[in-house]
């Protein structure tokens, strides 16, 4: 069955041969036709083929759907207490994430997925088609194993983070647990993810330790994240260009030999706006990043602990204002952008062949997400050609 999407004001395609030539492919008066879950025709309405059925979305924006390349969605509680005692000063350390894997080693199974399910339904009314969910709240075998899994239920795009922090069992034995989580847990996690990721950071693993999960990922079949540059530099965003990482995630502080490797390589950027705002540290500079060369995408980071948020329009909206991205370029970075950073070509564009992923906006144009921020202008998605209407 096919279905013309027509009316459409404003079309961000993401393919720079439609429409005006830029990045941004923007298509004025245009249509879309979908054909099960996928787009079999995009151009302008006026030139639009027949179809079965016909929607009219009454001259509205509509962008790719957003791909949120970095969550962590598995885990129990909340830390808005930590959150508040950021707002009389308190630093952000990411100690935090202990409170939260108590609260998670806990919780049954049944929770935990309520909990994702939730997560993922407010993901899907802001617009998000294709989310990544990263473990790293259980840190032993079996709470690992299972928080794969059950973020499996929602997603094929699975992160087995075992390197998030030494928990406090292995406290005087890193190296013990390094062997653990590069062993046994990564022997039982991997069947069920698709990343292997690693919290490289003063206070959690150095170069060295991160390499040997890393590496030990990879050879179990594993595509390579990385967390780095959030806290402080270090020497996280090198190792994830050496090992040819998907993305390194954070990049809030670079050194100028990071930003030219990362120009110089396939990995992206990813940039989490909502930790920057939600612990009250220095901005990410995009700016200097996309200037570079490098590729830039934005994500969520929706955990309890430094962003709590699904709210990508907002992501968006704080990339403009603080990071020096254009709207369309952040809107770029939040659609094209996350679907490079999980190397995924079926993602984050409006082309022929690709999955029918399209946010309708109660907007004009794109450049709404961040001049009404905090509004929830999604007004309808499509999600592998199926219809949510907010
Ligand atoms: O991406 N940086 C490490 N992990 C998460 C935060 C986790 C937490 O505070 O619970 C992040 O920001
Ligand atoms: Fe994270």
């Amino acid at each position: 069955m096919t279905v013309l999407y027509t009316g459409i004001g404003e079309l961000v395609t993401n393919d720079p041969g439609i429409g005006d030539g830029s990045p941004l492919g923007v298509l004025p008066d245009a249509a879309v036709v979908v054909d099960g879950d996928r787009i079999v025709w995009v151009g302008p309405a006026a030139r639009a083929p027949a179809a079965d059925h016909r929607v009219s979305w009454g001259g509205d924006a509509a962008v790719p759907g957003f791909v949120d390349s970095h969550a962590h969605l598995v885990f129990a509680g909340e830390r808005s207490a930590e959150f508040a005692a950021r707002t009389s000063g308190r630093p952000y350390t990411a100690g935090g994430i202990r409170t939260t894997v108590a609260a998670t080693r806990t919780a049954d199974d049944g929770r935990l997925g309520a909990g994702v399910a939730r997560l993922a339904g407010e993901m899907l009314a802001a617009g998000i088609t294709t989310f990544e969910c990263k473990s790293g709240y259980g840190l032993t075998v079996d709470d690992e194993r299972r928080a794969c899994e059950i973020a499996g239920r929602f997603t094929p795009e699975t992160t087995y983070l075992g390197a998030h922090v030494v928990p406090d069992e292995y406290a005087g034995r890193r190296d013990d647990y390094v062997d653990l989580v590069r062993g046994p847990m990564l022997d039982a996690c991997a069947p069920h993810a698709r990343w292997v990721d690693v919290f490289c950071e003063r206070g959690a693993f150095d170069a060295d330790e991160s390499r040997a999960v890393l590496t030990a990922g990879r050879d179990h079949g594993l595509g390579v994240r990385v967390h780095a540059g959030q806290l402080g530099p270090g020497a996280g965003v090198g190792l994830a260009v050496e090992l040819d990482a998907a993305s390194v995630d954070h990049c809030t502080f670079l050194s100028d030999a990071d930003v030219a490797a990362l120009a110089g390589s396939r990995t992206v950027a990813t940039l989490l706006p909502g930790v920057e705002f939600s612990t009250r540290t220095p901005w990410a500079d995009g700016r200097r990043l996309i200037d570079a060369g490098a590729t830039v995408a934005l994500a969520t980071d929706c955990n309890p602990g430094s962003s709590f948020t699904t709210a990508m329009g907002f992501c968006v909206a704080l990339a403009v204002r603080h990071m020096g991205l254009s709207p369309g370029e952040a809107v770029h970075a939040a659609t094209a952008g996350g679907a490079a950073a999980l190397r995924r070509s079926d993602v984050g564009a409006v082309t022929p062949g690709r999955r029918a992923d399209l946010v309708r906006l109660a907007a004009p144009s794109h450049v709404h997400l961040a001049y009404r921020p905090g509004v929830p202008l999604v007004r309808e998605v499509v999600t592998a050609g199926t219809r949510y209407v907010a």
